[in-house]
């Protein structure tokens, strides 16, 4: 599996990741068992998968638990991820030496701000009404985290959800930042506009997360209300979907979007491929794009998803891709945020 190297750093990550949000089970994604976290994590490591995408905030730091305990005897062949929550960054280093035990490891590849320092991401991450609510300066995160980093406890530096300006508020602090990790797939390209070009002009890699959009592009749906609510929530569906969980209170663009997955299914059926593997296969040509963060939480799902990432679609196919996705996004515009309101976005 190919692989490409962050930024100026020396981690090299592999096309796909695993992403390990599901990883130690929770209420977001349903019961998760450990034993297919250990088959899922070794059959990646034996096919050239190498890296794994984890959070504190994942399942309360389970996820990280449940990847380590995977991980052991070969840690050394794998690249972690993990992130702080925004709320967490006055204490950067208790957290991450947090996540450190969790994983059972003495050094994270790749550490990074899950989301940008603002009220409403912060608020969003923190519902402890004794948390100090006085906001984590950048300067004193990215300060922190180059202390880590020259301890050896960390290998790179990253930011999640980081806009245009933000990244410039983060160059600002001349602490060298080698990617950003921002929502990626066929009807969320959000980022191409702004967040691209300025990643590409400043050496800074992007990984795609969500690749699969929560599912919606393997095509496993066959209408909006088979989604379960909290894979509802972004603004692609109207606020009702997500039944308590959506706060973004925008009309969505759910006619659009199974319009373009019935196109999908259509085209992935032409190539004889699943509709998973061409939605994985068309990130995966953008050149932008170090690697692409997928959901694998079974044998299954991840043999089909590491076949995608050697599949070599056509040039038209892309551009047809390109075209029929249009009308989503111009419904949900250059806000990189599908969770807030677009005059809300956390992200700019
Ligand atoms: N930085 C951030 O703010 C951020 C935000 C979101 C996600 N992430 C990261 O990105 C990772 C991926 O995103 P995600 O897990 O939210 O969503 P995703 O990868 O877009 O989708 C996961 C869903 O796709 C299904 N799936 C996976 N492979 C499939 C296949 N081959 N065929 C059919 N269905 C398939 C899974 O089904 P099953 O459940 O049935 O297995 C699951 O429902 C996360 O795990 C996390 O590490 C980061």
């Amino acid at each position: 599996m190919k692989q490409t190297k962050l930024g100026q750093s020396n981690v090299h990550v592999s096309a796909m990741t695993v992403g390990c949000w599901a990883f130690g089970g929770g209420e977001y994604w349903g019961a998760q068992s450990q034993q297919d976290v250990d088959t899922v994590v070794h059959s990646a490591l034996d096919h050239g998968v190498n890296t794994f995408d984890t959070a504190e905030v994942y399942n309360a730091g389970e996820s990280e638990r449940s990847l380590g305990l995977a991980l052991k005897g070969r840690r050394d062949r794998a690249v972690i991820i993990s992130k702080i929550a925004p709320s967490n960054c006055h204490d950067v280093r208790k957290h991450c030496l947090a996540s450190l035990q969790r994983l059972g490891t003495d050094y994270l590849d790749v550490y990074m701000l899950h989301w940008p320092i603002n009220k409403l991401s912060v608020e969003h991450f923190t519902h402890d009404t004794t948390h100090d609510t006085t906001t984590p300066t950048i300067e004193s995160a990215y300060a922190q985290l180059a202390e880590l980093k020259s301890e050896g406890r960390i290998r790179a530096i990253g930011m999640s959800n980081f806009g245009r300006r933000q990244m410039q508020e983060v160059a600002a602090t001349g602490v060298p930042v080698d990617v950003n990790e921002l929502t990626y797939n066929i009807i969320s390209r959000a980022i191409e506009a702004e967040i691209v070009p300025y990643c590409t002009q400043n050496q800074i890699s992007i990984i795609g997360s969500m690749g699969l959009q929560q599912g919606v592009l393997s095509g496993k749906y066959r209408t909006p209300g088979e989604i379960r609510p909290h894979q509802a929530h972004s603004r692609h569906f109207p606020e009702h979907r997500g039944k308590g969980t959506s706060r973004h209170g925008e009309p969505g663009a759910e006619t659009e979007v199974f319009q373009v997955v019935s196109q999908l299914r259509e085209i992935a059926a032409r190539l004889r491929i699943e509709t998973a593997q061409l939605a994985i296969a068309w990130i995966l040509k953008k050149s932008f794009i170090a690697s692409t963060l997928v959901g694998s939480r079974n044998l299954e799902t991840l043999k089909s998803n590491i076949a995608a990432c050697e599949l070599q679609i056509p040039d038209e196919i892309e551009a047809e891709i390109d075209r029929l996705s249009q009308p989503v996004l111009a419904l949900l515009g250059n806000s990189p945020d599908y969770y807030e309101h677009s005059s809300k976005s956390r992200i700019y």
